[in-house]
């Protein structure tokens, strides 16, 4: 059985039993994982470069399901078919997400579900996905090798969201972990010792100072 990392795992345990394609799959683990333990019956792998996508092949090949995924050699979700229902995009930087995403908008039409873990850029990534036709209905924080991530599990529908949560990740804010309250009040400490710099651009100084506010009105 395979090992997931933390991180994988959290994706793991968010993932509807649907079909579903794992874009940027790398080493295939999760779709395996998520096959060999019957969480979905189908699934779909993409890698677009060369070395990764045999790479990929060759560990699905060596699995015990490795007919029930179909590895796709394509960009995002260009050649993604009608029938997925879920679409995992993870370990990738938001604007290639959101790109990624975009270029190929009409295949979402037919997607229920949108499993996403970006390195940064939070709020942007829920607001361009909630822009798309979804709204958040799971999120996770977690800590692992000392990294922070928000997974987030967007439905199709809509919901109003304001910008703090676009910021703070709707239902984190609502839960508010231990682990939550840590990363902001660590970002806090951040903020208020670059305000101390004398040289701050003014532009900057009132961004980071507007940061601050609203983390001191969250926590
Ligand atoms: C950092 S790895 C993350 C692997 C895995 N998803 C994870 O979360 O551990 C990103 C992977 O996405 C692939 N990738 C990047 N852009 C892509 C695109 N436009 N379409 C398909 N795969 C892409 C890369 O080749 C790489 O294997």
């Amino acid at each position: 059985m395979i090992h997931l990392s933390k991180r994988l795992n959290t994706i793991y345990n968010l993932t509807p039993n649907d079909i579903a394609i794992d874009v940027g799959a790398d080493h295939g683990q999760l779709i395996i994982s998520l096959i060999e333990n019957n969480v979905i019956e189908r699934g779909y792998a993409v890698e677009n470069k060369k070395g990764p996508y045999e790479r990929m092949v060759k560990a699905i090949n060596a699995s015990k399901v490795k007919d029930k995924i179909t590895p796709i050699f394509a960009s995002g979700i260009s050649k993604m078919p009608k029938e997925v229902k879920t679409v995992i995009i993870a370990g990738m930087g938001g604007p290639l997400i959101i790109k990624i995403l975009k270029d190929d908008i009409d295949k979402l039409n037919h997607v229920d579900h949108l499993l996403i873990d970006s390195h940064g850029a939070f709020s942007f990534v829920r607001k361009e996905i909630t822009d798309l036709g979804f709204y958040i209905d799971k999120e996770e924080i977690l800590k692992e090798d000392d990294i922070i991530y928000e997974i987030m599990r967007f439905k199709k529908g809509h919901c109003d969201y304001s910008d703090d949560d676009y910021f703070f990740g709707p239902l984190l804010r609502k839960e508010k972990t231990s682990l939550f309250i840590q990363k902001w009040a660590k970002r806090k400490e951040e903020i208020i010792s670059l305000l101390r710099k004398e040289n701050l651009p003014e532009m900057r100084r009132n961004e980071l100072s507007e940061e601050l506010e609203r983390i001191e009105k969250e926590l």
